[in-house]
Formats: C-alpha cells, structure tokens, sequence
C-alpha cells in the first residue's frame, strides 16, 4: 500500500506550505516536507480520530518540526503502522475500569507507573514489563484492558489474531508470526495484542491442531523482542491459561501474568453506571441491581443493558410516550441474561489465579 500517492511538482509543494504556513521554502525541499507534512496528517489524524485536513497538518508540522517525535516521521514505521491497522485508543477508555479492580492496580503498578516516572523507575533500578499475559474467562474485559493501557499510553494500538496470521493459510502461521515479530521490534510506542494465545502457543505436549514449531517459533521471537531497547509492549490474552505450554510461563519470557475477572461489587456497579449513562432512564437503583448481577462478567452486563434499552425504545414506539429505564423494566430483563460465570468457573479461575500469576 502506497500511502504518499501524488507528489505535487516541487515548485507547487513551496507554493502549497506557503499558503498553509505563511513560510516560504525552497522547492528542492518542499517537496521533501511535503511528503513528511501527508504522513504527518495520517499520524494527527489517527490520534484525534478525525481527518485533521492538509492545511492543519502543515500548521501543525511546521510549527512543530523542531519539537517533533523524530521516529514518528520515520518513513517507514509509518509504513509499517498502517499495513498493522495501528490504531489510537481514547484516554477515557482506561476510566471506564474500576480502580478497585485488582488487574488495574497491577497494571498501574507495574506497567504504567515505571513507563511514566521513568526516572524514579531508574533510580530504583526497576524495569518496566515488556511482555504480558492476561488470562481470565471470556467477556471478563481482556481485550478493553489491552485498550485501555494503550489510550492511557497514548501508545499505537495493534491487535493480531490468529485467525489473521493464518489467513493465507495454517502452515503460514510460523512464517507470519516471524514477520510480525520482525516488524514489532522495529517500532515504538506500541501495544501489540495477540488475542486467542493458546491458539498459538498451545501446550507442545498436547500439540495437534498447530505444529510444536510455532511455539518454538515465538520462544525464540519473545527475548530478540526483549533485547531491542524500545519502548513497546506486547500483550498477549488467553481464556484458557492452562492450555498454554509451560515452557511459555516461565520465568524469563513472559514478565508478568495477570489475571482479569471476578469483578466485585465495585467494578460491577463502575460498568454499570458506565453503561447506564448513557440510557434513557428513570429511577434506577443501582445497587440493587448490582446485588443481582454477581455472576455476570462484563460483557454480559453490557448485553443486558443493550437489551432493556432495546425494550425502552420497543415500548416507546408502540406507545408513543416517553418510556424512562426503571429498576422494574431490570428486573424483567435479568432472568432472559444467562451469566456468563458459574461456581465451577469462578472455581477454577481461583486455581489459576494461584497457580499462575505473577508480577
Ligand atoms: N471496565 C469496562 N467498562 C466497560 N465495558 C467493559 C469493561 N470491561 C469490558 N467491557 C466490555 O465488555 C465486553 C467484553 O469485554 P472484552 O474485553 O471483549 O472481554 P474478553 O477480551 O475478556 O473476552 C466488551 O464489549 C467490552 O467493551
Ligand atoms: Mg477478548
């Protein structure tokens, strides 16, 4: 993909910078900003969601060029983050999890902190985590987590699949599973985020669906990650820990592994309200609510607040009058939600909880 298509003539590129920027240029190196200022304008508008407009990016390029993020006009990374969907996550997104959720105080701890007060961190020796799991059952929130630590990072974000690295093909996986690896040691100010990890790095022992070389694959791609001084991070999340080959959970590989689930009241009633917010509602008693929800993972709270807005807006269009979320239209709506965890579940993520964490 060719992200610099029509170059202007020179002359045309100092006229151009000249009307956005009121600087006048020699043409020879117009034309040479100019293809910085368009790559500029990809990366601006990626972090504000928005197409940010030529005129803007070339303000904006100009008065910063001094100040710039040297590595972020970088040709090629740039290249390299548009082939990979590099996306920019919202800061807002990492207010959306409670404080009292034991996996946000572990990651403002370990991860976030050392990143950010990186002096203390160096007078104290400490080095942040490069490398992480989150295991924990499905809809516990994994996947927001790896969001949210990218939007409160303003870091690129960059989500992986298995399904994609196998998409020319299973016996490609290795192959594209290298590649990526190659490309993620290349860039900065990153999270890569490979979802559905046992899919990968399933145990060897029990190795069928994926040949055991791709495990090895990644064993020998994790520390060449590790050794490059950048500043990046790769995530990796899986709803089935114990599927994982031991040889991954060692020590060494990845830094730290972290569970994400059993939400308490707290957390239940912060995705609650977060959601809540933005329904048409009435008089709706939260904690109640809260209180009946225990076994409902995040995802599944979220279905059924889609499902009583659902309902609102039916009755509404029926009646034609104004139909506010109550406490009463919840209650209707609970039994019609299966929760996602059960006893058994909660059982066996508290094994592997004891069994496997570590940061
Ligand atoms: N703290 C949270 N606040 C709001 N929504 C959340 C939160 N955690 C998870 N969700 C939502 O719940 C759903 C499931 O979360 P997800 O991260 O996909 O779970 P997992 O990756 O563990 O399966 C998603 O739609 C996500 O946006
Ligand atoms: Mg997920």
């Amino acid at each position: 993909m060719e992200i610099v298509s029509d170059i202007p003539h020179q002359e045309d590129c100092s006229r151009l910078i000249f009307e956005c920027s009121g600087h006048k240029v020699e043409p020879k190196m117009a034309a040479e900003l100019w293809v910085k200022i368009l790559q500029h304008k990809w990366v601006l508008s990626e972090k504000l969601g928005r197409d940010v407009g030529t005129s803007v990016a070339c303000l904006d390029f100009i008065e910063n060029i001094e100040t710039m993020h040297q590595d972020l006009h970088d040709a090629e990374g740039i290249q390299l983050l548009k082939e990979l969907e590099a996306q920019m996550v919202d800061q807002s997104v990492w207010e959306t999890i409670s404080e009292s959720q034991p996996p946000k105080q572990i990651v403002n701890k370990r991860i976030i902190l050392p990143l950010t007060a990186v002096e203390l961190a160096r007078k104290h020796s400490v080095i942040p985590p490069r490398t992480i799991i989150f295991f924990g059952p499905p809809g516990t929130g994994k996947t927001h987590f790896v969001r949210a630590i990218a939007g409160i990072l303003q870091w690129w974000y960059v989500e992986v699949s298995p399904s994609d690295l196998m998409a020319d093909g299973e016996d490609r996986l290795g192959a594209n599973l290298k590649t990526l690896m190659e490309k993620a040691r290349n860039l900065d100010e990153v999270v890569f985020f490979i979802d559905e990890f046992e899919e990968i790095a399933g145990s060897r022992d029990h190795a069928s669906r994926i040949d055991k070389s791709i495990t090895n694959e990644f064993l020998k791609q994790v520390p060449l990650l590790k050794r490059e001084g950048r500043r990046n991070l790769l995530v990796c999340a899986t709803n089935y820990i114990r599927q994982l080959d031991a040889a991954l959970l060692r020590p060494g590989r990845f830094d730290c592994i972290i569970p994400v689930g059993g939400l308490d009241d707290q957390g239940r009633r912060t995705i609650f309200e977060h959601y809540l917010s933005n329904t048409n509602r009435g008089n709706v008693d939260v904690d109640k609510i809260v209180s009946m929800i225990a076994l409902f993972t995040p995802a599944d709270i979220e279905y059924l607040v889609q499902k009583v807005r659902q309902v609102a807006f039916e009755r509404e269009y029926l009646k034609g009058e104004d139909y506010p979320v109550t406490t009463e239209t919840f209650l209707e709506m609970i039994p019609h939600v299966p929760p996602t965890l059960t006893d058994e579940i909660i059982e066996e993520f508290k094994q592997d909880c004891a069994h496997y964490t570590r940061y």
